[in-house]
């Protein structure tokens, strides 16, 4: 279904790897709501190909750029106000990753460098962004900048290791460069927490599926889908959440308030 929340509205959307993907998942909505959007990606994901699918299917044009890269970046924001034709509305960062994830590494056992690195694409990689709109005057007003983020913010999720850290980071950059959005540019700024989800970032971490259970037994309305999310970072986008800014929302079927669910108890209990 489609109510239109988007017309006339124009931004980027980073992070679509593959239909998993939850920038995907948004393209899609976004487009079935009327926005216009650059997609993009690092140049290594691009590779894969399958990103120009979605490009075809919501009309798109593809810039790649290492979002840890200021000149990647610049090249991005301005190829992009010259594709749309005008400055832009919203813009979606859906980019996480860590090293010391991916190689299996505990978080007693850290390399360094691979931490460096994670946390360099997952939170400062926002911060670039920001900087970059920013300085380049690239939001209209009243535009909406969204970025992903876990609940290993908060609480220990003891295999989500250092992307805890990096998810801290990321959304202390939110409210913090969301101050000066807000101020100097009427532009608001958000992350939403999002339920674990079957992605390929998701599914890198270790006991995902039992993580992804719990959750979904804990939730009194299941864990939030890929879609959901994508709903859920329309409205942000749209002209419906105009002051809603500096927030970290969570879209995880109520798992965040929660101290224990029947159904978790009914596991536990011998009959
Ligand atoms: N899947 C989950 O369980 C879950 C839960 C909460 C939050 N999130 C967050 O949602 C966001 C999207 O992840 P997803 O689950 O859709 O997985 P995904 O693997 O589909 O997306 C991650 C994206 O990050 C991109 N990326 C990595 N390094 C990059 C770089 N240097 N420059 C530009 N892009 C880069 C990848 O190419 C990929 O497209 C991430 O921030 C993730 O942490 C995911």
């Amino acid at each position: 279904m489609s109510y239109n929340l988007l017309k006339g509205k124009r931004g980027i959307i980073f992070g679509a790897l593959d239909e998993n993907s939850i920038a995907w998942k948004t393209a899609e909505r976004v487009h079935e709501e009327g926005g216009t959007f650059v997609l993009t990606n690092a140049p290594i994901a691009m590779r894969m190909g399958q990103i120009n699918q979605l490009a075809e299917k919501t009309g798109s044009q593809i810039i790649p750029a290492d979002a840890t890269n200021l000149e990647d970046l610049e090249n991005l924001v301005d190829k992009a106000t010259e594709i749309l034709g005008g400055k832009l509305d919203f813009v979606l960062h859906s980019i996480g990753m860590s090293v010391n994830v991916r190689k299996g590494k505990a978080y007693t056992d850290q390399n360094y460098d691979w931490t460096h690195k994670g946390w360099d694409v997952s939170a400062v990689s926002f911060h670039k962004t920001m900087q970059t709109l920013y300085k380049k005057d690239a939001m209209n007003e009243w535009g909406s900048i969204v970025a992903l983020t876990y609940m290993a913010a908060q609480r220990v999720f003891p295999d989500y290791n250092d992307m805890a850290d990096n998810k801290a980071y990321l959304e202390s950059i939110a409210r913090s460069f969301g101050y000066f959005f807000g101020k100097d540019k009427k532009v608001r700024v958000n992350t939403i927490s999002q339920s674990p989800t079957p992605t390929t970032a998701g599914q890198g971490v270790k006991g995902f599926d039992g993580f992804i259970a719990y959750a979904e037994k804990m939730s009194p309305l299941g864990n939030a889908t890929a879609i959901d999310c994508a709903n859920y970072t329309v409205t942000l986008f749209s002209d419906l959440t105009k002051r809603v800014t500096l927030q970290n929302l969570f879209n995880d079927g109520g798992f965040s308030n929660m101290g224990v669910s029947n159904e978790v108890i009914d596991y536990f209990t011998e009959e």
